[in-house]
């Protein structure tokens, strides 16, 4: 394993709860993160209008301009989330629909990517995690491998268990650790 580099990681919740446990789980991962890298969450998502095309552009409204400008200063972006109805919630998916224009040019191109959660269910999520990686890769995010954990809750609590909480921080490490591959022109 190599050293954790300095980095900086924008993190995208999915659940807009108060009591949020996935929430819960980026202000563990936030307030307990290695030396050197620092997470951001993102907050406000529910205030960003439904994307549309007729309102972006040199008008775009100003929730969004800060959506962008925060992932845009960020290295690296962290999704944690819950599911709902077999796919991620409405809010974490309008987010990254933001990030993803200007086309090709949208503030989490070329980023890695990760995205873990947990749901009180055996699934832990995987299909909203899943759908997750697969949307943030067509809008140009570097989906890393192995920086997903779909943590079901229903026998432990995730933010207290010592073994899901070292999943989680190994979560981060490989998404903080990772290098993209820079290929020739
Ligand atoms: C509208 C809705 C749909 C849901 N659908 C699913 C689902 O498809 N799969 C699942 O595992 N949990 C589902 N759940 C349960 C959520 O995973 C659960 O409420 C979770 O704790 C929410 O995360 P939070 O504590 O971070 O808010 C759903 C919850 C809601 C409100």
């Amino acid at each position: 394993m190599t050293d954790i580099q300095n980095t900086h990681v924008a993190v995208l919740v999915g659940s807009l709860r108060a009591g949020s446990v996935n929430r819960k789980i980026a202000e563990i991962l936030r307030d307990e993160a290695p030396a050197g890298v620092t997470l951001d969450i993102v907050d406000g998502l529910d205030q960003i209008p439904f994307y549309n095309e007729d309102i972006d552009g040199a008008d775009a409204p100003a929730t969004a301009v800060a959506l962008r400008d925060r992932v845009a200063s960020a290295d690296r972006v962290l999704a944690v989330t819950p599911e709902y109805n077999g796919t991620m919630p409405a809010v974490l998916n309008n987010a990254i629909d933001w990030l993803s224009r200007p086309y090709g040019a949208g503030a989490i191109v070329g980023k890695p990517f990760g995205v873990l959660g947990a749901t009180p269910t055996p699934y832990g999520g995987k299909w909203a995690h899943g759908d997750t990686a697969r949307s943030a890769g067509i809008a140009g995010a570097v989906v890393v491998e192995d920086v997903t954990v779909s943590q079901s809750a229903i026998d432990v609590d995730p933010t207290t268990d010592a073994e899901v909480r070292a999943k989680l921080f190994a979560a981060l490490a490989r998404l903080a650790e990772f290098t993209p591959t820079v290929t020739a022109a």
